[in-house]
């Protein structure tokens, strides 16, 4: 009986998705950013879209809504939101989920003239997500974020961007980690300054306390094959465990991308109706992959980003990585 309880000790950590980096800071409380493997969301603000394409967002993949569109006779924007959506939670909830890392789309709505997110189709205003970020940070003072902020779609001008930048430094001003490429901060350090929160802009970074673009080195295999996107993330944690990445947090992702085919098979009974459906057949496939990670002694990255996160098991995958026993 008593070697079955010493089995099961490390809950003694009393590990909480929403509370995990907290409950871990005796593991990982010493280590920084570029010692951890942080759990992200990709499109991580699709989880409300409206009919409504973004301007300026020319990807090949409308072609293929259109005729799809055309095939089911529904408006292209019903059928641009089945292949765009990719998350089905808010910011907050994600966080209490556990996910510490945010793919955060931005685009000028310039009939409304605001920032919004998005993803083929509009999302929410930018505000709702930064305002879940930054109530989050409040309410559970030992946790970090990561937050991407890219694309700026929309044709926005420099003002434009400007006030963008203004929303993140009034909605999160207080937590924002001053840029420091080398990461020489652990998350110790980040919890007892308070600034718990990392943000890059893909423009109107200042390189004060909103961090540039490069700071990640963003990785996906861009194939709707599972098998493919398998055998390139095995070469990219090769890639990734060759070198020190000076400067960068490094990203994976264990993401599906639909082509224009997988958006057409969409009227075959047996193929994927959805994103989140084409997200579930990947998702399964995560536990054996870091199974064979481990074995090796390699980590996925920085930044572990996934579709449909909470059917999949990347928290466990993640505390395993980071050798936090859950
Ligand atoms: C943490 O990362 C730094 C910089 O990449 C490295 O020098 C150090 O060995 C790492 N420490 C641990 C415990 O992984
Ligand atoms: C808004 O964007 C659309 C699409 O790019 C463009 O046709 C329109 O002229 C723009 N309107 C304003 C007020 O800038
Ligand atoms: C998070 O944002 C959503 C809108 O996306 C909003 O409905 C919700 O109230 C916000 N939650 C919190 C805790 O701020
Ligand atoms: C990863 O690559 C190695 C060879 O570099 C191979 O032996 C292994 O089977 C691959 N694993 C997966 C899951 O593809």
């Amino acid at each position: 009986m008593w070697c079955a309880f010493m089995v099961i000790m490390p809950l003694a950590l009393g590990l909480s998705p929403s509370t995990w980096i907290g409950d871990s800071l005796s593991i990982i409380g010493d280590l920084t950013l570029k010692n951890l493997t942080l759990p992200g969301t990709h499109d991580s603000g699709t989880y409300y879209l409206t009919d409504t394409p973004m301007p300026g967002d020319k990807s090949e993949f409308w072609t293929a809504l259109y005729e799809l569109a055309d095939l089911l006779d529904k408006d292209v924007g019903v059928v641009a939101k089945d292949w765009a959506q990719s998350q089905d939670q808010d910011f907050y909830q994600q966080m209490l989920g556990g996910i510490r890392y945010f793919d955060l789309r931005a685009g000028w709505q310039n009939v409304t003239k605001t920032w919004v997110t998005f993803h083929f189709v509009e999302g929410y205003p930018v505000q709702y997500l930064l305002g879940n970020i930054s109530q989050y940070l409040k309410d559970y003072p030992s946790e970090i974020v990561v937050v991407e902020m890219s694309h700026f779609d929309g044709f926005p001008t420099e003002n434009n961007i400007e006030v963008l930048k203004q929303m993140v430094l009034n909605t999160l001003g207080q937590y924002l980690q001053p840029v420091d490429l080398t990461f020489s901060f652990t998350v110790n350090q980040m919890i007892s300054t308070g600034k718990r929160a990392l943000v890059t802009m893909s423009s109107g970074f200042d390189n004060t306390v909103i961090w540039p673009p490069s700071t990640f080195y963003g990785t996906y295999a861009d194939s709707p094959d599972l098998k493919k996107m398998v055998d390139f993330n095995n070469k990219t944690v090769e890639f990734f465990m060759s070198q020190n990445w000076p400067g960068q947090l490094f990203q994976i992702s264990w993401t599906l991308t639909p082509d224009t085919d997988t958006v057409l098979e969409t009227v075959v009974p047996w193929k994927p109706h959805t994103l989140i459906q084409l997200a579930d057949h990947a998702n399964i496939a995560l536990p054996s992959f870091y199974t064979e990670m481990k074995k090796y002694g390699w980590r996925m990255g920085n930044i572990l980003v996934i579709d449909h996160y909470e059917k999949s098991s990347i928290l466990p995958v993640v505390w395993g990585f980071n050798g936090i026993p859950y």
